[in-house]
């Protein structure tokens, strides 16, 4: 048998869940090309053109090596026609004249700016765009009424755009600690989302929290967050609504947001401003750079039983878990965060690791650095 790009091509899986996805991949010019056309299509509120970008962009990342030439993506999944005409353009020009109209569009720009803000989708960005409102600056002065969330998305607008970087993440993560530890004993915290996946950066840091006993964890969350409270610019916590008989199977699992949890935004004290003197002057933004940084965290709490779904289901990535819901169903069987049950038994299938779960789903496991799909 030959090796090299026709081998992958007959063995890749059509589901992300079952590709290895490293977080560095080798065609980052085509991949970025498809995300920013699959994220214009978000902004379109055009949800099945932008999954289908997105399915061809992970494809392209599981790649070996870089894409030279059309043929080497024969018999490749998800790649439809119009990805196909957009990578060839690439190859053969060095871009796609679609991608780059996109890119300087008043529109894209416009809303990509307003989703931008901490509390804004889609559908209120379209409104303010139609209303004349570009940039979040014209925000300030205008008329449009801005919830709770939209006002620190605003206020903290600059802040929230810098990437949080690992080592902030960490820093955080001992905060979290602390104050679990406080009002908890024997209480763990995780790091999940795109951290536990080997990123160096994030829009956000994700923690889980749970307690080895079963139901010690309840009503957790508003203590720490009390214990927290100086610390927090903004927070909106919520209270757990998942309840396994009573949902489940009449309910299909599309409950994202079931644990105990809270979105906030934290303020992160720089390392200097710690110790006794600021760096000296010279040193370049030293002077207008404040003393702190404002990150968004969030923070759930999940009963231990359903620790390793949670824990599953918030590592990401989104195009991941997706196609691992869409594997599960195609299985006869219904995923989410807090468990997987067979349709066909009719019963639960419990787990107290992700290994366990990929197992359920009949599937290869997949390790967190793996999954950046
Ligand atoms: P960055 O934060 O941009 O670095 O990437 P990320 O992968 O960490 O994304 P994000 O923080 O948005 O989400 C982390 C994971 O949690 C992703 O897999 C999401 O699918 C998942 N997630 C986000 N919101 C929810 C939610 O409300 N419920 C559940 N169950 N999962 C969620
Ligand atoms: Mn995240
Ligand atoms: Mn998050």
């Amino acid at each position: 048998a030959k090796s090299g790009p026709s081998a992958v091509t007959n063995t890749m899986g059509a589901y992300a869940c079952q590709r290895k996805t490293p977080l560095e991949h080798h065609n980052a010019v085509l991949t970025d090309a498809l995300l920013l056309l699959a994220e214009n299509a978000d902004f379109c509120t055009n949800e099945g053109r932008s999954v289908a970008f997105k399915r061809a962009a992970s494809v392209l990342k599981a790649l070996p090596g870089p894409v030279r030439r059309m043929e080497e993506l024969q018999g490749l999944p998800c790649l439809g026609e119009h990805c196909q005409r957009v990578i060839k353009e690439i190859l053969e020009h060095g871009a796609s004249s679609e991608v780059e109209m996109t890119r300087h569009s008043e529109h894209y720009q416009a809303m990509k700016a307003l989703t931008g803000i901490f509390g804004v989708g889609v559908k209120t960005a379209e409104q303010w765009h139609r209303a004349g409102i570009r940039h979040p600056a014209d925000l300030v002065s205008s008329e449009h009424k801005l919830n709770r969330a939209q006002r620190a998305g605003v206020e903290y607008y600059e802040h929230l755009r810098v990437p949080v970087t690992k080592a902030e993440a960490d820093r955080i993560g001992e905060i979290v600690k602390r104050a679990v530890d406080a009002v908890l004993l024997g209480a763990e915290i995780t790091l999940t989302g795109g951290f536990r996946r080997g990123k160096q950066t994030g829009h956000d840091v994700d923690f889980l929290i749970t307690h080895p006993d079963e139901g010690r964890e309840e009503g957790l969350l508003p203590k720490v967050v009390s214990w927290l409270e100086d610390l927090l610019l903004y927070q909106k916590t919520n209270k757990n609504s998942y309840l396994e008989a009573k949902e489940w199977p009449a309910r299909p699992p599309s409950n994202m947001d079931r644990f105990e949890r809270c979105f906030s935004i934290f303020k992160l004290q720089r390392p200097w401003a710690a110790l006794e003197e600021p760096p000296q002057s010279g040193e370049r933004g030293a002077a207008e750079t404040p003393g702190w940084k404002a990150v968004r965290v969030d923070l759930v709490v999940t009963p231990v039983s359903q620790f390793a779904f949670a824990l599953l289901g918030w590592t990401g990535s989104q195009l991941f878990e997706r196609d691992l819901r869409r594997w599960a169903g195609q299985k006869g069987m219904s995923l989410s965060s807090h468990a997987l049950y067979d349709c066909e038994q009719k019963r639960y299938l419990r787990a107290t690791s992700e290994e366990e779960i990929f197992a359920h789903l009949g599937l290869e496991y997949i390790p967190p650095g793996e999954r950046n799909a």
